[in-house]
């Protein structure tokens, strides 16, 4: 909540256009705030400096002919990455997870061990699920699709670096369930002669305008999924249970061809490496289970609990790796 705190002030933004460390009465003054509530600023600044967000440096400044050191603000990897007129900008994906409408079936979380069964905390505090909500809330489902757009720039841009390897040679390429098609503009980028389509549900597609290389089609992946060399499934199945995966990767399997002909299953999500040991990301990861056991009906999973899907859906075999720290890429082949 500090860092959305942050976010919304634009401090990293302001702290970019400084272009040198900033003091707190410098970024008071570019707030626009009164000095009174620089304590705020200070406090806030504490605790985001703590977690990693800003770093302080030590500035040494020539004042009436007196040296003087003081301490100004700068940014670290993590804030560029909420800059708005970067590249990768994640600062929309933060707003999303700190949303109310996603915050607020956290307080019903009990629900899954002592409501009926089957009902999920974010039905208990909305009522509805979150694909319905945001059918009846279009200003939600725009934050939803810009968050997916921001992280699908930051993630595709990684996968296009270090694993262009596994597109090279398709001639198609289907994203199931792939927003508003961030990903698949950046993969039609990359392979300008690739036929790509971008699968989501109507509210999502319809107003869409593709291109000569993209398409884009409305539709339910529970009931038909469109052919294709190549399949996509971009943060898709962590957002559901078991059977429905098995459901999703079953139609995968129909729509794409034969190994030899090419056809495979890209998937990029959470692959859990916690028995591994200590691993950097394993806190992230777990957060993630509990995100999507609280708003949705899916999970994270460990590579044996994959594997015992693509399995029950009629794959034969699966190649993982791991090169997005987070998450995975898993190549699924007929
Ligand atoms: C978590 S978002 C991921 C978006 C995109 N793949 C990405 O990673 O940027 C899940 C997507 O699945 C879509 N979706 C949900 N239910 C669907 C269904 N039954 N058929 C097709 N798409 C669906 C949502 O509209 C949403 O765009």
């Amino acid at each position: 909540m500090s860092l959305k705190c942050a976010v919304q002030l634009g401090i990293p933004d302001i702290i970019y256009n400084h272009a040198k460390p900033i003091t707190l009465s410098e970024l008071v003054k570019a707030l626009s705030i009164p000095k009174i509530r620089s304590p705020y600023v200070y406090r806030l600044m504490r605790i985001l400096v703590h977690s990693g967000f800003f770093a302080i440096e030590t500035i040494h400044k020539h004042l009436e002919e007196k040296e003087k050191e003081e301490e100004g603000y700068m940014l670290t990897p993590s804030s560029r990455l909420l800059l708005k007129n970067n590249v990768t900008n994640l600062s929309p994906f933060l707003l999303l997870i700190t949303d109310p409408v996603v915050v607020t079936p956290f307080h019903f979380m009990s629900t899954l061990f002592q409501g009926t069964s089957g009902s999920l905390p974010f039905e208990a505090a909305h009522g509805v699920n979150i694909w319905d909500y945001c059918v009846k809330h279009p200003e939600f489902g725009k934050i939803l699709n810009d968050a997916m757009a921001s992280d699908a720039q930051f993630v595709m841009s990684v996968v296009i670096q270090d694993c262009k390897m596994m597109f090279e040679g398709t001639k198609s390429l289907l994203d199931v369930g792939g927003g508003t098609g961030t990903a698949a503009k950046a993969i039609s980028e990359a392979f300008p002669n690739m036929k790509c389509t971008v699968f989501d549900l109507p509210h999502v597609v319809s107003n869409i305008k593709g291109s000569e290389n993209i398409k884009f089609v409305a539709g339910d992946m529970f009931e038909s999924i469109p052919s294709a060399d190549m399949i996509m499934l971009k943060w898709i199945l962590h957002n559901w249970s078991d059977e429905e995966c098995v459901k999703i990767l079953k139609k995968c399997r129909k729509a794409i061809p034969s190994k030899d002909k090419g056809g495979k299953v890209i998937i990029i999500d959470i692959v859990i490496l916690a028995e591994k040991g200590k691993y950097e990301a394993t806190e992230s990861q777990l957060c993630f289970d509990i995100l999507m056991m609280v708003n949705v009906t899916g999970r994270e999973r460990t590579e044996t609990e994959w594997e015992k899907l693509f399995l029950e859906a009629g794959f034969a075999s699966y190649k993982i790796t791991h090169v997005l720290g987070l998450r995975s890429i898993i190549e699924v082949f007929p």
